[in-house]
Formats: C-alpha cells, sequence, structure tokens
C-alpha cells in the first residue's frame, strides 16, 4: 500500500527463517538482490548482532527491526519501532512538546522507544515496572537525566499527560498492577498491544477518565513499517490509510 502511494513497483514478501539460523538465511536474501528487510520477533537481536553498521537509536534499543543493504555492501541495521510510536501518538494527540509521560513495563519494548519520545520533545518519562530491577537496568542504560523511575508520589499525584503500556500484560487480558490515578489527569492512554476491540487497558482507561483518548498499537504497527519504508525510499508514506484497512480486517 506504501508503494502505491507513490507508484513504485516492488516485492515484499514474508520469509520465514529457521529459528537458530537467522544470519545465513538473511545474507541469502540480500546475496540475491534483497534491497531492504524488516525484521521481527524473535530475530530481533539476530538482526542486531548481524548488521555491520548500527543506527544510533538501534544501538539504543539493542535490537534491529529493519535491515538495508548499503551501496558499499554493508548492511545497515535500524529500528522504527520507537518512531511509529512517536507517528502514532502524534496522529493522535498532536504535538508531543513538553509532555509528561508514563511508561509502563521495562523489557525490549520500552526500552526501544525512549530516545524516539524524547527527541519527539517529551518532557520526561517515568518508568513502572512489576520487577523493579528491571526499571533500574533500563534508567541505567538510558543514562539521561528526564527518565526516571515513576514513584508513588507521581503516580498518587495524576502528573501524567500520556501513559502507555509496553508490558505484554494485554496479551493475556491482564492488567499492570498500579494505581488508576494514573489516567486521570491524562489525555491519552497508549497500549502497544492491539487485537479486534479494545483492550483490558484501554478498558480500564475509560472507566477511570471518560475524557481520555485511548488507543491500542495499530497505529504504532504501521508507523514503524512506514519510517522503514523511509528508509529505503526516501519518501514518507500516508499511515492513516493503512491504518483504516487493517483494522477492518483484524
Ligand atoms: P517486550 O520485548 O515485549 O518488551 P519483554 O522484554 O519480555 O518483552 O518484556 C515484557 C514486559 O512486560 C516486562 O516489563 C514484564 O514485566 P517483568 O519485567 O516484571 O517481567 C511485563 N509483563 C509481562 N506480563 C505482565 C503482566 N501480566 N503484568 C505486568 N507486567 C507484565
Amino acid at each position: 500500500m506504501f508503494a502505491k502511494q507513490f507508484r513504485i513497483t516492488l516485492e515484499y514478501d514474508a520469509v520465514c527463517l529457521p529459528k537458530d539460523n537467522f544470519a545465513e538465511g538473511a545474507k541469502a536474501f540480500f546475496t540475491s538482490g534483497g534491497k531492504g528487510a524488516n525484521v521481527t520477533l524473535p530475530f530481533k537481536l539476530d538482526a542486531f548482532e548481524m548488521a555491520d553498521v548500527l543506527s544510533q537509536r538501534a544501538q539504543m534499543a539493542g535490537a534491529v527491526n529493519t535491515l538495508s543493504c548499503l551501496a558499499d555492501g554493508k548492511l545497515q541495521g535500524d529500528n522504527t519501532d520507537g518512531q511509529g510510536l512517536v507517528e502514532d501518538l502524534i496522529r493522535i494527540i498532536g504535538d508531543l512538546s513538553g509532555k509528561r509521560v508514563l511508561l509502563l513495563g521495562a523489557g525490549g519494548a520500552a526500552r526501544g522507544v525512549l530516545l524516539p519520545l524524547l527527541d519527539a520533545g517529551v518532557a520526561d518519562i517515568a518508568v513502572h515496572n512489576r520487577t523493579q530491577s528491571k526499571v533500574d537496568e533500563l534508567i541505567a542504560n538510558a543514562n539521561v537525566q528526564n527518565v526516571y523511575m515513576a514513584t508513588e508520589a507521581l503516580i498518587d499525584n495524576s502528573v501524567f499527560d500520556i501513559a502507555i503500556n509496553s508490558t505484554s500484560s494485554s496479551v493475556s487480558g491482564d492488567l499492570p498492577s498500579v494505581s488508576d490515578a494514573i489516567f486521570k489527569r491524562a489525555c491519552l492512554a497508549y497500549d502497544m498491544f492491539y487485537k479486534k476491540g479494545d483492550t483490558a487497558f484501554m478498558s480500564w482507561a475509560k472507566q477511570v477518565n471518560k475524557e481520555i483518548n485511548v488507543s491500542d498499537g495499530l497505529g504504532m504497527l504501521v508507523g514503524q513499517a512506514a519510517e522503514s519504508f523511509r528508509i529505503w525510499h526516501d519518501r514518507m508514506p500516508e499511515i492513516s490509510p493503512v491504518i483504516d484497512l487493517l483494522r477492518k480486517n483484524l
């Protein structure tokens, strides 16, 4: 659909590789003329390890979801997941400058979105997770002043504009264990997980705050694909028509 927007002819197909040998399959793809590849779970770390050159955001994420063959034959690894989230947040609420973000979860998905959110101008990111040691690790790894732990005081005072769920709790219909004060003054509750209908996190946010915008992560999925397309074709496609079509087919 992106290629059609620019009348570009291309082939884009899914390739299934053996779990224990990503590198060989990926090399074969590029040797046979492949120009770029999106990489999904469980291969994002393998792609990170095999890339010859890494973008700053791939380094910060510790994972690669976009591989590109450079003119000199080297493989460039990038990570567009966080930018996909940023594109979608802007689509929903506009400018992110000065916004205070609560990030639930401290796994790979959380790690990948820190830098792009900061680059988009958010004021700060407070992180909350079931396992505290992972929060400490994430914050130490980010090593910037405005990424810190979500203290009880911050949560109880409802200081956040945007609450983002990066945990995999919604996969099983569970909720992260945190006070519902997180939604009281927020304008958006965003779940990175997506499914037909509201996720558990979205329903919870709506119950607590009738005014709040809610969204699942389908737009993030399309947004990360759009950013990959931009890397390969130097043109940024429209994401809304693609989100609408996918939504109809969920
Ligand atoms: P991903 O790459 O999707 O982030 P991950 O690195 O395995 O996957 O991280 C999963 C995140 O979801 C973690 O923050 C995890 O919390 P723990 O660090 O305590 O394990 C969180 N998570 C998963 N299931 C959860 C649940 N039912 N409730 C709350 N947090 C959950």
